[in-house]
């Protein structure tokens, strides 16, 4: 129930409540992931069940994908859709530009590539992600495990002629074990602190041997939707420089909000 929501909570979903309104029947809908993503979801889901919507939706995650079937939303792969109308997603941080670090749930090689094939992306995010300058939330790097610790050492090395505050890296782990992601490789966490030039370094990670993708998302998102814990939405779109504001209702719904597990 909502009333059981935390502020941080209840801005996730109002940010991903307000984003559903872009979403029109008979859109191929990229589905993000993440704990924002999955109100996402839920949301269509209901839009679905309820209001008739007709979409075909491209998860970014298995998880994201049974989420999805669970709520009765069609999935179908990227390369069947082959092209999408909108991606919806969270991200860790965005700034002012709307460039974003994403990966902090390990899915950033999917949440690239679809959001990089649809039309617009959209991230959905409370007021807590906003940042003036990317890089305190530490740097998702996806590498392939053959050779892991030489990429991660060549890859410390490389930052100390990039615009950052520091080079530390760790790989990722799942208990015990080293995290795999969908694709069956490996994170490295950058713990730069402040990316002074991302665009750079967005570039320079990418053309490392072993490096498979980094969860720098320069020049893709469109607009962003900013969630406050009080239920007001801040809709900031990149191109038209303008930022919509509006509050949302909370409406209880046990199936929108019972075992939300993402
Ligand atoms: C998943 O890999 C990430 O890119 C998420 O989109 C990001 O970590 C935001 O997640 P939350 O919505 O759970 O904060």
């Amino acid at each position: 129930m909502t009333s059981e929501l935390s502020p941080i909570d209840k801005a996730k979903f109002v940010s991903a409540k307000r984003a559903a309104q872009f979403v029109e029947s008979g859109m191929r809908v990229g589905l993000g992931t993440g704990s924002t993503a999955a109100w996402l979801v839920r949301c269509l889901g209901e839009m679905v069940r309820d209001n008739g919507l007709r979409i075909k939706g491209v998860p970014t995650s298995t998880r994201t994908a049974t989420l999805a079937r669970e709520v009765g939303i069609e999935v179908v792969s990227l390369d069947e859709a082959k092209w999408l109308d909108i991606t919806i997603d969270g991200a860790d941080e965005f700034d002012g530009q709307l460039n974003l670090i994403k990966g902090g749930g390990g899915a950033l090689l999917q949440e690239k590539i679809v959001a990089t094939a649809s039309d617009q992306m959209i991230v959905i995010a409370d007021v807590g992600k906003e940042v003036e300058t990317l890089g305190a939330f530490p740097l998702p790097v996806e590498v392939i495990p053959f050779g892991w610790q030489t990429t991660q050492a060549l890859v410390e090395e490389t930052l100390v002629s990039m615009d950052v505050l520091g080079r530390d890296s760790t790989l990722r782990m799942n208990g015990e074990v080293p995290f795999i992601t969908d694709e069956g490789n490996h994170i490295i966490d950058l713990h730069v602190k402040r990316i002074g030039n991302a665009r750079q370094l967005a570039l320079v990670l990418n053309q490392m041997p072993g490096v498979v993708e980094n969860g720098l998302f320069i020049d893709i998102c469109d607009r962003v939707v900013v969630g406050y814990g009080d239920g007001k939405v801040e809709v900031r779109d990149i191109s038209e420089g303008t930022i919509a504001t509006e509050r949302l209702d909370f409406v209880e719904s046990d199936n929108l909000f019972a075992d939300l597990t993402d």
